[in-house]
């Protein structure tokens, strides 16, 4: 019988690190996986538990065969799934690399969906699961200036909310987790460090993580951290998509 691990994608920084020492804390075994191979070696040192390591570049279309493949090599099943590697560019579309649009898409998209379909036969063989996505608040409306990283975000947020239907009879929660503005390595990567955004609204990562994995536990389909962000998203519900256009152009600059 394999035993059950927690596999975190992204879990060498921000988010996917503290979901990593979140979930070893509560006795999982964790799965680490991003490229910088150091980080997620000094993170398995310091959690214990024996930790797994896998070091891959998920923007690779064969990345997640391999992972579920070491997963398994190690006697291991995917128990719980959390799809949190991602990043994003800030800027105007036509200024951006096609090359690295794709990988964008890939890292944020393909590779998350292709996870889930290659553990949830195994969740399901083994009586359920539990699948956390971490989109964004990003999701809820377009982003002129950082327009494929909201469209991306936008497939995750509609793509979990449909698998929370699909999967909840299979006893496998499938929750999508909406962070705003969050202080971690993101706002470096995206180049949004100085953005009205950022400056003016980011919050801490830990009751981000803490509200993923609670929301989860409830199997709830999205989960919005922080009453601003919530109020933020429920209030882009009822004003015209083209004053919520202009207002996202504004923020991101
Ligand atoms: N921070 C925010 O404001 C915010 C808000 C809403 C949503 N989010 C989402 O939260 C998630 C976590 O981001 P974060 O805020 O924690 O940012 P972060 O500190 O930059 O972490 C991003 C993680 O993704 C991994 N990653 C990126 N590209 C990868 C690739 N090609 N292959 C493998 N791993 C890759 C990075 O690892 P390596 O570089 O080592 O590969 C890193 O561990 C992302 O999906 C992001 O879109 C963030």
């Amino acid at each position: 019988m394999a035993n059950p691990v927690t596999l975190v994608t992204g879990a060498s920084s921000g988010l996917g690190e503290l979901f990593a020492r979140a979930c070893a804390k509560r006795g999982d075994r964790v799965v680490l996986v991003a490229r910088r191979k150091n980080r997620l070696d000094a993170l398995a040192r310091k959690i214990g538990g024996a930790a797994i390591v896998i070091a891959e570049d998920l923007s690779d279309y064969d990345a997640p065969e391999a992972v579920v493949a070491a997963v398994e090599a190690n006697g291991c099943y995917v128990a719980t799934l959390i799809n949190n590697a991602g990043f994003g560019f800030r800027g105007p579309f036509r200024e951006q690399a096609p090359g690295d649009l794709a990988d964008m898409i890939q890292v944020n998209t393909a590779t998350p969906t292709d996870l889930i379909a290659r553990t949830v036969p195994a969740m399901i063989a083994h009586g359920g699961g539990a699948i956390l996505n971490v989109a964004s608040t990003a999701a809820f409306q377009a982003g002129p200036n950082m327009a494929v990283y909201y469209a991306t975000k936008a497939y995750l947020l509609s793509l979990s909310e449909a698998l929370h239907e699909e999967l909840g009879p299979h006893n496998i929660k499938v929750t999508a987790l909406c962070p705003g503005a969050t202080h971690t390595e993101f706002a470096e990567t995206a180049g949004m460090k100085d953005s009205y955004l950022f400056k003016n609204f980011a919050g801490g990562p830990e009751a981000v993580v803490e509200a993923g994995l609670k929301g989860l536990e409830r199997n709830k389909a999205i989960v919005i951290p922080g009453a601003v962000n919530k109020m933020m998203v429920q209030s882009g519900r009822f004003a015209p998509r083209s004053v919520i256009r202009e207002l996202v152009m504004r923020l991101q600059r």
